[in-house]
């Protein structure tokens, strides 16, 4: 382990909120701020995406424009809501032009999501979309293909379950991918009961 594997302790105090960073320059010229994840600090369920978009740039939250509206409604229909769950991204400042983040920029931010995994320690993980599934899983993800698979993921010094999903935004280009979304997160919610408490002890 370096330096740059460690969450550099006066930019994440923590574990959750990130000050100041300036790893990626293009990023920090980029962005109109740091989107640090939301929700509680203690969930069953840990949302990961890619990055902030327009959108979350303004407003300073992950998943707050269309895909957010998606996500939102994929969690209603298994009787969830965005109070329950903690949702994050692998980076945390806006790409310029909605590019993908660069491997470079992913792991500078990556400390920064390890320090929330384990702060949050969830029940399970899940990935958003291509990117945050191979940054997690360390290798190449046929998303389409694997949406619905859990897996272990070693992050820092702990195991975590990652399932895998499309992103949100797949649903608006592909109506065919809504029910594999829908699907994704009942298997979900069954991490996660009322009050973001798992339900996993009542299945046989
Ligand atoms: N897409 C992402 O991957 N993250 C967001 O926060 C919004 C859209």
């Amino acid at each position: 382990m370096n330096d740059s594997d460690d969450a550099d302790p006066l930019a994440c105090m923590d574990g959750l909120t990130v000050t100041g960073c300036e790893r990626c320059p293009e990023l920090v010229d980029s962005r109109s701020r740091i989107v640090d994840g939301t929700g509680p600090a203690d969930a069953d369920l840990l949302f990961v995406g890619e990055a902030p978009g327009a959108t979350e740039d303004e407003r300073g939250e992950p998943f707050v424009g269309r895909s957010g509206d998606v996500l939102d409604d994929a969690l209603r229909d298994v009787g969830l809501n965005r109070a329950d769950i903690r949702i994050t991204n692998c980076v945390r400042c806006r790409p310029p032009d909605n590019r993908d983040p660069r491997q470079g920029e992913l792991e500078n931010c990556r400390p920064y999501l390890n320090a929330e995994i384990q702060r949050v320690d969830p029940e399970l993980l899940v990935t958003l979309g291509k990117v945050p599934a191979e940054h997690l899983l360390g290798r190449d993800v046929a998303v389409t293909g694997e949406a619905g698979e859990v897996y272990d993921a070693s992050v820092g010094d702990s195991v975590q379950r990652v399932l895998v999903s499309v992103h949100p935004a797949a649903t608006l280009y592909d109506p065919s991918q809504k029910e594999t979304f829908a699907g994704v997160i009942k298997k979900a919610a069954a991490y996660a009961g009322d009050g973001g408490q798992s339900t996993l002890g009542s299945f046989d």
